[in-house]
């Protein structure tokens, strides 16, 4: 689930290593750990609880030199984050150091085989499980390690993406995976692995991206070989990725989720550019626009994903059966994936994720296309594994997004959303042509709106102040603007810890204003449109409860004012876009609430970046 990197060339591996994990943390992770293999062949494995600073600490005075190494930062599932558990791990003999991202479902069978051949584990974790059962498969089949590879992987249940140094080999790596990321950075003489290609930006551009059931034999001096696990050879296929190092920096900013808070304007200039004609308006989505009687005949829409992917397929929903006229579902994937659903070949499935690696995306992803359904992506990450298992897709070219509290993914997920319901609701016939030129030119001038919202920086973070200490929130929006209610909610959450629930304004006298009192505030969205009205009467029932409310309204509202304890104003757009306008506030409270509280507000506790394990 976290972080893997590896070295091997003509420079000392450990430095570079280093910098790699250093590129991953934002993941969120518990321990790091390297092996690396000295010039005389000898493996030296180092690891330690804690950061990668404390690794780098640890590894002081130490000899770590060698050209040839692996890294990993380790998100546990198997045993609780210590030294012992830390990774890499070594098999019985010593022979071979292995580092694992992913859970071996069926550890315990393996182990308990291994057992009653006389092996022995020092750690609890499922990935000491799979370095000995390769060291057993070589030994007892007296194969080479490439081989023992393959014929362990086949008896794995579960995700990996595992690389493998070998005692007495100081050319060789090999990498494999199965639902977990791995990328192989090609470089003039050297190869770089990484489960993230941007982690090892600043040395290659050229990258092969592992798929499913392949291993990857990476040898200095050799040409790069892949195989899938039955030995057959695979196609070497190298793409470019075009990033910046700047991209992966804070610029300025104390932390990558207020950078790319602030980055929100700028992005989705990105996001829209060349796919909203200015003058014409027309919409150009090439995804949609190759699989046009797909989109025509639609009988329905079903989205799949979670968290804040999630919650912007909501929004997506409301956008689709407004202006396209098809029914859409959302569906938690984790839910989907377990349950049988009735799929038919007319139907489209729409996969949403920033990291495009979230296992559970990915299996509702299988699950669709062994019904038949056709599926389409809408991802961040180019070339992850969702937009590489679906049928075609659109990239929301928002750039990396590295604090674990998704904002900018957020925002650039709506506006392609948008800009699908408009053009698939212009082919179907069954848009307007006066609202969708309305929108289409709203959505032209989301990046100046979306600046003026990130005014509101200011006084959110004074009345953040005010609220630093409650232990409970409530969000209450309407319409468009109910999933950013449930978004606001979840930021709030994952990073200042505070509870916070999403609902949507009218549900609260069916039982949540029970809870209501001067300790408990309520965020309530209240911008001018269809249920404005409705929401003033919302807040009024609240504030006869004693509640406190801040409310998000419209610029120039002077009636919520009345009944609203704080109200922060924001920029006007049409209404289907203002969820990307509302979100700006919510995303800043969030921000300075758990930045007050002293939260590590980019890694928060317990979370990752992707969720790449079940
Ligand atoms: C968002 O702030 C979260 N960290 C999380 O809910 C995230 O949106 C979810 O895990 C889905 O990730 P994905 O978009 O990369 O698939
Ligand atoms: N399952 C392994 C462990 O608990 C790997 C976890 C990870 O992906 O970091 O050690």
């Amino acid at each position: 689930m976290c972080g893997i990197v590896g070295y091997v060339g003509e420079r000392q591996a450990c430095p570079v290593i280093i910098k790699g994990l250093h590129r991953l943390e934002y993941r969120g992770y518990d321990s790091a750990g390297v092996a690396i293999v000295h010039p005389d062949g000898v493996i030296d494995i180092h690891k330690c609880k804690g950061k990668v600073s404390g690794l780098e600490a640890f590894l002081a005075g130490k000899d770590s030199s060698g050209t040839i190494g692996i890294g990993h930062t380790r998100w546990a599932t198997h045993g609780e984050p210590n030294d012992i558990n830390a990774h890499p791990h070594f098999s019985r003999s010593g022979e071979i150091a292995l580092i694992h991202n992913g859970i071996i479902e069926n550890f315990r069978v393996l182990r308990d085989a291994l057992r009653t051949n006389g092996f022995t584990f020092r750690s609890s974790t499922d990935s000491e499980v799979l370095v000995n059962l390769i060291e057993y498969v070589r030994e007892s089949g007296k194969c080479s390690l490439e081989e023992a590879v393959r014929v362990a992987l086949k008896q794995v249940v579960g995700a990996y993406a595992i690389a493998i140094v070998e005692k007495g080999n100081t050319s060789r790596i090999i990498a494999a995976r199965k639902s977990s990321p791995m990328a192989i950075g090609i470089g003039d003489g050297e190869y770089f692995l990484s489960s993230d290609a941007a982690s090892i930006i600043d040395y290659t551009q050229d990258f092969v991206y592992l798929k499913d059931n392949e291993v990857a034999v990476i040898e200095k001096g050799k040409p790069l070989h892949i195989m899938n696990l039955d030995g057959k050879d695979s196609k070497v296929a190298v793409q470019k990725l075009k990033m910046s190092i700047s991209q992966l920096e804070k610029g300025g900013f104390d932390h990558f989720m207020l950078k790319e808070i602030y980055e929100q304007p700028e992005t989705l200039e990105d996001c829209v550019r060349g796919r909203v004609i200015p003058d014409s308006k027309e919409i150009v989505l090439s995804g949609v626009l190759n699989n046009k009687e797909k989109f025509l005949k639609a009988r329905r829409i079903i989205f799949v994903a979670c968290g804040t992917s999630w919650h912007a397929s909501l929004i997506g929903e409301h956008l689709i059966e407004n202006m396209c006229r098809i029914p859409v579902e959302v569906e938690y994937a984790s839910e989907f994936r377990y349950r049988n659903p009735i799929l038919y070949p007319d139907d489209i499935v729409i996969a949403v994720s920033q990291s495009g690696e979230t296992a559970d995306t990915l299996a509702a992803v299988d699950l669709a296309r062994k019904a038949g359904a056709f599926i389409y992506g809408i991802c961040n990450v180019v070339g992850s594994s969702i937009p590489r298992a679906t049928d075609s897709g659109t990239y929301i070219h928002v750039g990396p997004e590295i604090g674990v509290a998704s904002t900018k993914a957020f925002t650039g997920q709506v506006t392609v959303m948008t800009m699908l319901a408009l053009l698939v609701g212009r082919l179907r016939g069954t848009i307007e042509e006066g609202y969708y030129h309305r929108v289409a030119q709203a959505i032209l001038e989301l990046p100046a709106t979306i600046r003026e919202a990130l005014n509101t920086a200011e006084p959110v973070s004074a009345l953040a102040r005010t609220f630093t200490y409650a232990h409970n929130f409530i969000y209450l929006g309407r319409g468009y603007n109910y999933p950013t209610a449930l978004e606001g909610a979840l930021k709030l959450k994952e990073i200042s810890y505070i509870h916070a629930e999403g609902l949507p304004a009218a549900e609260m006298k069916h039982g949540p204003i029970a809870l209501i009192d001067s300790e408990m505030p309520t965020v309530a969205i209240a911008t001018l449109d269809k249920t404005y009205e409705k929401t003033l009467s919302n807040i009024e029932e609240i504030k006869a409860r004693g509640g406190k409310i801040i409310a998000i309204v419209s610029k120039g509202d002077d009636l919520v004012r009345r009944s609203a304890d704080y109200c922060i104003e924001v920029p006007s757009t049409v209404e289907c876009l203002m969820p990307l306008v509302s979100v700006i506030p919510l995303q800043l409270l969030a921000y300075y609430i758990a930045t007050y509280k002293g939260r590590n507000v980019d890694q928060p506790r317990n979370l990752a970046k992707s969720v790449t394990v079940e």
